[in-house]
């Protein structure tokens, strides 16, 4: 077995995975730059923002920033980082601001980043100060696709939507299902949990298999309204280039088993009926999607109307935020139905959530032991399976849904990128990422 830094892959038919990822510190700095600094990055919904100075702080990759509003309807994102020393200009989750004060010395910045004003500026400084130097660091790419705004700390990738590539054929169904389009209900979720980013990321990629057996339990509390239905044996797992991937079944009436009401249940078959005049059958009456990860970090659950983002907060951590992003086209009673039945799985106390959130935490620990580390995981379901002939629609590969092909699929996509350092590391050792951030933000 040869243990490669920086390539996920422990073997050449790349079925084993390498345990070092999920828990060496070195990789987790350099992931930060040479993954999440060289990736698109979700970071909210245009439904959260109304009018100018309107914001919502988030972060890319380990650097905190805030996604403002501008006045001509356009997006900036922030650095959340005061040039004096570093202060969070910004300590909102969200809000409306007309300029940006640090609380510890007092720099005020534009909602355009720019620097406005500096107390007892010329006695302190003198003319010595050049405005137009030290303003907050901008993105330099800011995009949406279809309300999605998502921005990237890397000049020359591609637009966001070749980025996304096949993957907007299955997003849509989830942002695009109908003319009303849709909206996030409430707030933002957000949560720290213990577990290494990418298990979480993955997981949502293409991982059917644990279902069973993790959520027993809640499958067990749920069984009085299911009314026996369950999803068919025919489904599949469906991986596009650039690592994104997503799950899901042949067409069944999911929503006749969540307890809803028969109000509910009816708006529900309707929707799909609408869905599928304008989107066509292969992707709504035909199929139902599940799971889904957008490389890197936005995950999406179709099923529940629902976005999250896992933020890497460390080797062993994560932080999530949770969107409930409901279609605009639905009544009161039927957005706070989906709203409920989402908090009920998937919020921080959600049933499903905590059996998810238990493996990530225990898989985490137990791979970062001293022999476990030396050990490949088997990540080789599916692997020389022809291909699912049951879905001819669906771009890109597909698989059924005992695959890891989005695993799999995942991963190289994060070797490719692990494999070339960022100008902005460090040239020589291991040392953790310090090098200038002008090769970032140029
Ligand atoms: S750290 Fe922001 S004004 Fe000093
Ligand atoms: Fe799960």
């Amino acid at each position: 077995m040869s243990l490669q830094r920086g390539r996920a892959f422990a073997d050449d038919d790349e079925t084993q995975i390498d345990r070092s990822i999920f828990s060496d510190p070195v990789l987790y700095r350099q992931e930060i730059g040479r993954v999440f600094a060289r990736s698109w990055l979700f970071l909210a919904h245009e439904s959260q923002f109304h009018k100018p100075g309107d914001f919502h702080s988030t972060y890319m990759g380990t650097d905190p920033v805030i996604v403002v509003r501008q006045k001509d309807g356009s997006y900036k994102v922030l650095l959340n980082s005061c040039r004096h020393r570093g202060m969070r200009v910004c300590r909102y989750d969200s809000g409306n601001a007309k300029a940006f004060t640090c609380s510890y010395h007092g720099w005020a910045y534009a909602t355009d980043g720019s620097l406005l004003s500096v107390p007892d500026e010329t006695a302190a400084y003198g003319e010595g100060l050049d405005h137009s130097a030290w303003g907050l660091a901008t993105a330099p790419r800011v995009e949406t696709y279809k309300g999605l705004i998502f921005a990237t700390w890397d000049p020359e990738i591609p637009p966001l939507v070749e980025y996304l590539g096949d993957f907007t054929y299955y997003l849509d169904v989830l942002v695009d299902p109908d003319e009303e389009g849709c909206s996030v209900a409430t707030g933002v979720h957000r949560w720290r949990m213990q577990g290494n980013w990418k298990l979480a990321a993955e997981q949502f990629a293409g991982d059917m298999y644990h279902a069973a057996s993790t959520h027993l339990s809640a499958f067990i509390a749920e069984a009085p309204h299911s009314k026996g239905i369950r999803p068919p044996e025919r489904g599949f797992q469906a991986g596009v280039d650039g690592g994104h991937g997503l799950g899901g079944y042949a067409a069944y009436p999911y929503w006749q088993s969540q307890g809803f009401s028969p109000e509910v249940e009816d708006w529900m078959g309707a929707f799909w009926e609408r869905a599928a005049q304008r989107l066509g059958r292969a992707r709504t009456t035909d199929a139902v999607f599940i799971h889904g990860t957008c490389f890197p970090n936005l995950s999406l659950l179709f099923n529940r109307w629902h976005l999250r983002v896992w933020h890497p907060k460390g080797p062993d951590s994560m932080e999530v935020h949770s969107w409930s992003l409901l279609p605009n086209s639905a009544p009161p009673a039927v957005r706070r139905a989906l709203l409920l039945d989402y908090q009920r799985h998937f919020s921080a106390s959600g049933t499903w959530e905590q059996d998810d959130s238990e493996q990530w935490n225990y898989s985490t620990n137990s791979n970062d032991g001293f022999i476990t580390a030396k050990l490949p995981l088997h990540y080789g379901m599916g692997a020389g399976r022809g291909p699912n002939k049951g879905f001819p629609e669906f771009p890109g590969t597909v698989d059924t849904v005992y695959s890891e092909i989005n695993q799999r699929g995942f991963y190289r996509r994060w070797s490719e990128l692990m494999a070339v350092p960022h100008p902005a590391e460090p040239t020589t050792g291991e040392a953790p990422v310090t090098g200038s951030a002008k090769a970032v933000i140029a």
